[in-house]
């Protein structure tokens, strides 16, 4: 069996190349048993950034390749979340469709029987504007602003169940069950609203399938889902702040920490087991742990090893575990 890099009594992190180790010992030590596949795979960049990136078909090729490898390595209400960002045609204003012919080459994989069960959108308002060449310098494009996540799984009913990540009520609906409330009737939409359909306070609204990412200002009510609160996103959390201490550089492309939550959350129980095989400095992982989820991490470069272990060693996790 692959030694890991670093452990936890819940989870182990993993050098090498994700496919060479899926394909061998870990691979079938993990076969049929992991609920959840989260991760952000490497992105088909133009500018290819310091971790490396593959261009064109031949990263459509590689990410279709791991259709079969995740579909083998699921449990049949297993899950697999994916966050990819847009890519853009080199040197044109122009949205490469690389991205969506990878999704629909994966989900169509003749061999690993998957669907396409939800698209989420994450869309993050404090984004640099980019691509800089065509939205800054020439203004003909708007930023791009959002990463698309693709919820797929083997079965059309995998393990989801969405109590477990309720949105705040708005402030509306807050005072509606206050006065125990409201304008019942047809509505313009032709929607009948019942005399009290809305009178039983389930602890929260339904989570929509678009996040919108704390606001820099953080004066406006984004109601994310109440799961991404776990996981504290701000520039000062244990994670940057050792970093920062320690000269290391944060991985350039790391998950915010609540998406993470929100699907470990919504298509896990504790005592699962969560596996990122692109896991970088270990965002998976690290809220796998914080919500009692076994974890399995692979990462490539061994300069993302320090870094995945400081999260580790977080205090908040210490605390979750007491
Ligand atoms: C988008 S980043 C993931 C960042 C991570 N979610 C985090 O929060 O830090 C993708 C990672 O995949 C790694 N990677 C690329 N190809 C890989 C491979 N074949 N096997 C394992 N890791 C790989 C890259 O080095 C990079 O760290």
């Amino acid at each position: 069996m692959p030694k890991p890099d670093h452990a936890s009594s819940l989870g182990e992190y993993h050098i090498g190349d994700s496919i060479r180790l899926l394909n061998g010992k870990l691979g079938r030590r993990l076969s049929g048993k992991v609920q959840l596949i989260l991760t952000s795979p490497p992105f088909p960049l133009n500018n290819k950034k310091s971790y490396g990136n593959l261009t064109g078909e031949l990263y459509r090729d590689w990410f279709v390749s791991l259709a079969d490898i995740f579909a083998e390595l699921l449990t049949p209400d297993g899950s697999i979340v994916i966050e990819l960002g847009n890519s853009w045609i080199p040197g044109r204003p122009v949205q490469s469709l690389l991205h969506l012919e990878s999704l629909i080459g994966f989900v169509n994989a003749p061999n690993a029987d998957l669907r396409l069960c939800q698209q989420f959108i994450c869309y993050n308002p404090a984004r640099i504007p980019s691509p800089a060449q065509w939205v800054t310098i020439q203004r003909i494009r708007a930023t791009d602003s959002y990463t698309n996540v693709w919820w797929i799984a083997k079965s059309d009913n995998p393990k989801a169940d969405n109590t477990k990540v309720l949105r705040p009520y708005s402030k509306s609906m807050k005072s509606l069950l206050r006065r125990r409330s409201y304008n019942s009737g047809r509505r313009p939409s032709e929607h009948i609203i019942s005399a009290d359909g809305f009178l039983t306070d389930h602890g929260g609204s339904i989570p929509h399938n678009v996040f919108e990412m704390e606001p820099i200002a953080g004066t406006d009510d984004t109601r994310l889902p109440n799961a991404f609160r776990i996981a504290n996103t701000n520039s000062n959390d244990y994670f940057t702040r050792m970093c920062r201490e320690k000269g290391i550089a944060p991985h350039p492309a790391r998950m915010p920490p609540g998406l993470a939550s929100f699907f470990i959350q919504f298509l896990t129980d504790p005592g699962d087991i969560v596996l990122d095989p692109f896991s970088g400095s270990n965002t998976t992982g690290y809220v796998a742990e914080l919500l009692n989820r076994k974890w399995v991490s692979i990462e490539k470069l061994q300069r993302y090893s320090e870094q995945a272990r400081i999260r580790l060693e977080d205090p908040m996790l210490a605390k979750a575990q007491e």
